[in-house]
């Protein structure tokens, strides 16, 4: 049985201090959610060790929001796969819609940065999704097929297990404009199906699949109910622990 999840992307929001009174906030509900169901924080970097601390022996795990393609060396600014892991977080987001968007993440960078993650021992949230231009167009499928392939048919069956994979339509996040349980069931569908092709029927089933883009404790319920939709990557409502963990409630 694959695992169900509910991840909270804080994006560029909170200061040190407000970030660990977020998690504090997040581990002290955390014992109402079912204990089936996965829950992640994932900060800034700058908050990564601090967070480390907060949720140390809870259930809620830490992740980065991103990750460079490089392994160590003269790259300033950027923030290696181990540095990540030294800080106790064992997840990173990788191919977030905003940073293929504004930071020119494109797919062979995001092979790399699956890449280096994987072997680091981080698990990887991999994000898909397509702008409303793409939407409009019919295009939909196609986009997130394609996405989905670029990325990872460079790796195998077994690295699959450390993968998650965020269906995010980019004309729904932070808009509130959420796709519907149609809309996004029918887009999770499709991914599992070339997962399937590709690694085979137990893979596929064995992925998480989750969906993002505007949802809230109002819609997780009916987007959660169904089929091929195994939790959420949260964003707006993330910043919120009672918004978080409501939607973490809604399966
Ligand atoms: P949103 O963001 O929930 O604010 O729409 C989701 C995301 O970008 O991960």
């Amino acid at each position: 049985m694959r695992k169900k999840i509910v991840a909270g992307n804080w994006k560029m929001n909170t200061t040190v201090a407000e970030g660990v009174e977020l998690a504090k906030a997040v581990v002290a509900k955390s014992a109402e959610v079912p204990a089936g169901v996965g829950l992640i924080v994932a900060t800034p970097f700058t908050h990564l060790v601090s967070v480390a601390e907060v949720v140390k022996g809870s259930r809620v795990e830490l992740s980065a929001q991103n990750c460079a393609d490089k392994e160590k060396g003269a790259y300033t600014g950027e923030v290696s796969v181990n540095m990540i892991k030294s800080t106790g977080a064992t997840w990173t987001i990788l191919g977030h819609s905003e940073r293929r968007q504004y930071y020119g993440e494109t797919d062979e960078k995001l092979v790399e940065k699956t890449r280096l993650a994987l072997a680091a021992g981080l698990k990887v949230i991999l994000c898909v999704g397509e702008n409303l231009e793409e939407r409009e167009a019919g295009k939909h499928f196609e986009v997130v097929k394609n996405q989905t392939e670029a990325v990872l048919f460079n790796f195998t069956a077994e690295d699959m297990k450390n993968i998650v994979v965020a269906y995010e339509p980019v004309w729904a996040i932070g808009t509130g404009k959420t796709a519907t349980a149609d809309q996004a069931e029918e887009i999770h569908a499709c991914i599992r199906k070339v997962l399937a092709g590709k690694f085979g029927e137990q893979v596929a089933e064995d992925t998480t699949i989750l969906y993002g883009g505007s949802c809230k404790p109002s819609n997780a319920k009916e987007l959660f109910a169904q089929p091929d939709i195994d939790g959420g990557l949260i964003g707006g409502a993330a910043l919120k622990a009672d918004d978080f963990i409501g939607i973490a409630l809604s399966f």
